[in-house]
């Protein structure tokens, strides 16, 4: 965040109420509802939860106890047994649902289709009985890597059908990407796509597919299963390959539910860290379910009415949470989009609202800039007055950008929920209620009931009003996750060990920094870890780092995030290089290539800084938050005390 950005989130008084009607209507109704429910739910968490447990979901056999909480491992709902796809799905066909649209689909180009909740249950059965003749049974992972169609969301219901655990592979991940995770979670089938549609271009699944799976590179892989989208020509491997439209052709669409335990795995995501490779992150079912559910239900104040449209990609956690499960389970209405906002396209995403009568949006900071730049004619020529709630996630949303929702998209009547969470904690924990909670521009305003958020020092003592501190959560919820697949270790060691555990209380430690207003309303400022947030995704500087010493030229390199006005943060790369090479525009680009090769497009360096050393300490540290701030352009000269060799530093100032 700039200087000015931060005065400015510091001064920011103005309140805004959610109109009375509004309230009215809304699941939750006033401030002091909202507290009530809060106070309870901090009393007796185990209670408040089991009571939602069983009035919002479905259960085969119920629970015998609620919370097993030996820290940092946490079983919810133990002994109970469930399905997702049947709580996302065959509840609801018993009810008037059963012809509701439960996803629409917009594609590119052009396309689109309409699954009522009665013809996508046809769909997952038919999915999961294709699976099953594929060999997959409960406790298998299946690795997903597809563009944004409904078959993603499919195949990722008729993974939680037959209890095998999912691992979605965003579609923007390179073939090493791919290849590490699918090997991280032993995968024994892919499914994805010949190809999908990205900012008007192919983006040439199937190709990646077969580069991560080439020369037996994922052993544990049997089969993969591809959709046709796209159409252009792919490789099919005999034996190994398969069309889903053959293999489903005449499949059975009746597929009993497998009874799956709540802590039955439900799904691994991956996401980057501090160190090392990105992590696995493990989800369950029960918990959850519940908790996806809930959060959706209540910060998104979902009504039969609405038609929801959440922008995220499957690939992320949002596009888990809140495209697929949680807005299934609740019964609404999902929107899925395969495209993305783009200058070529500048009014497409008001199109879509205005095509289905979009009521609630919700997308990222970077999108809602994007926007701006794009200019408010844009919205401004389309009717957008079905819409009545706007959300946000991802990244801190600075007031400009805020302001310019409020007005321009929410013409000053659609609150704002600005829900801070993380791919870890499965849903929303710091939320506005929106017809509880008034909202401040930029501050993500309260904790949702249940979740006991704070910000303390690393003593674990809260800090006083407005000051900073790191954010924490002081006792289990139902939707946080389990561990890091295959590493236990790393799961305490991450999330429990920086702050030191008092009394026997643990605080899971989310690694972001934060403040608290006179008001309890929390300020999250961004990560306190070397991990860099582009465009409201998150990387880590010791991936991209290795991704560039993977590349012969690179001798060393240092990574640092710096401000962007519009993606939030930008990755800048500082490089020594091997004797043969030297700098230059060339080898810039080249290097730029090849990060995004190793990684993903998200991950290409905005800039490289040739050196001929990089900045360390006496004791051989790489003296990164120096690099931060010479990458920002800030003055750099009072923090060079501890700097091994000063003329690095000269060196690397006159290269700026
Ligand atoms: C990190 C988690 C959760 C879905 C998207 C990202 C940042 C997320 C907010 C917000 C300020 C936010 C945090 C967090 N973040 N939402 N509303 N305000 N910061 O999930 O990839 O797991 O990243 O995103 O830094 O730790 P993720």
């Amino acid at each position: 965040m700039s200087d000015s950005t931060i005065e400015s989130v510091l001064s920011e008084q103005r309140l805004f109420h959610p109109s009375e009607e509004f309230s009215q209507q809304a699941h939750i109704k006033s401030t002091e509802e909202y507290q009530q429910i809060y106070n309870r739910a901090q009393q007796d968490p185990e209670s408040f939860w089991a009571e939602l447990a069983e009035k919002e979901l479905d259960w085969f056999e119920k629970w015998n106890q609620v919370l097993d909480w030996q820290p940092p491992f946490a079983k919810w709902f133990v002994g109970g047994k469930l399905n997702i796809s049947y709580n996302c799905l065959d509840r609801h066909l018993k009810t008037w649902r059963r012809n509701k649209a439960a996803l629409i689909w917009e594609g590119e180009p052009g396309d689109s289709r309409t699954y009522t909740y009665a013809q996508l249950h046809r769909e997952v059965c038919q999915t999961a009985n294709v699976l099953k003749q594929l060999g997959v049974q409960k406790g298998d992972r299946v690795g997903i890597y597809m563009p944004m169609i409904p078959e993603a969301a499919i195949a990722m219901l008729a993974c939680a059908r037959i209890g095998a655990a999912h691992t979605v592979v965003f579609g923007g991940f390179s073939a090493e990407a791919l290849k590490d995770r699918l090997n991280d979670a032993s995968a024994k089938l892919v499914i994805t796509a010949d190809g999908g549609w990205r900012k008007d271009a192919i983006v040439p699944l199937k190709d990646q597919v077969d580069k991560a799976l080439a020369n037996q590179s994922v052993p544990s892989v049997e089969n993969v299963l591809v959709v046709q989208r796209t159409e252009q020509d792919v490789h099919m491997e005999a034996g190994r390959d398969h069309w889903w439209h053959d293999l489903k052709a005449g499949v059975s669409a009746h597929c009993p539910p497998e009874p799956t335990d709540s802590e039955d795995m439900l799904f691994i995501l991956y996401t980057s860290g501090t160190t090392g490779k990105p992590k696995g992150v493990v989800h369950t079912t029960g918990g959850y379910n519940l908790y996806t559910h809930v959060t959706l239900k209540w910060a998104f104040d979902i009504q039969d009415t609405d038609v929801y449209w959440c922008t995220a990609d499957v690939g992320w956690i949002t596009g888990h949470s809140y495209i697929v499960y949680g807005p299934l389970s609740n019964g609404a209405t999902t929107v899925m989009y395969e495209g993305a906002p783009r200058p070529s396209a500048p009014g497409c995403m008001w199109d879509i609202v205005e095509k289905y009568g979009v009521t609630i949006f919700y997308t990222a900071p970077t999108a809602i800039r994007a926007f701006i730049k794009m200019g408010e004619h844009h919205p401004k020529s389309r009717d957008l007055s079905s819409l009545r709630i706007l959300g946000t996630v991802g990244e801190p949303i600075n007031p400009e950008a805020w302001m310019w929702y409020y007005k321009v998209i929410g013409n000053s009547r659609c609150p704002i929920v600005d829900t801070w969470w993380q791919t870890e904690t499965g849903g929303f924990m710091v939320t506005p209620l929106p017809g509880a909670i008034p909202t401040k521009p930029g501050s993500a305003t309260l904790p949702f009931p249940g979740i006991l958020a704070d910000v303390v020092d690393l003593d674990g003592n809260q800090v006083a009003t407005n000051e900073g501190g790191y954010l924490v959560v002081k006792y289990p919820w139902p939707g946080m996750m389990r561990t890091v697949y295959g590493d236990p270790d790393r799961f305490r060691r991450t999330y429990w060990e920086h702050i030191a555990p008092r009394e026997g209380q643990y605080l899971y430690f989310a690694g972001d920094g934060a403040r608290k207003d006179e008001d309890g309303y929390f300020w999250v400022m961004g990560r306190v870890d070397d991990v860099i947030n582009i465009a409201g995704h998150r990387l880590g500087t010791m991936e991209v780092e290795s991704a560039l010493v993977s590349h012969p030229a690179v001798a060393e390199a240092a990574v640092v995030g710096r401000p962007d006005e519009m993606k939030g943060e930008e990755i800048v790369a500082f490089v020594t290089l091997e004797g043969d090479y030297s700098a230059g525009e060339e080898l810039e680009k080249e290097l730029k290539q090849h990060v995004a090769g190793e990684i993903g497009a998200i991950a290409r360096p905005g800039a490289i800084r040739f050196s001929d050393a990089l900045p360390k300490t006496r004791s051989g540290k790489i003296m990164r938050r120096l690099l931060r701030n010479l990458a920002s352009g800030q003055d750099v000269s009072g923090d060079t005390s501890t700097l091994e060799d000063r003329s690095v530093l000269d060196k690397l100032r006159e290269g700026s």
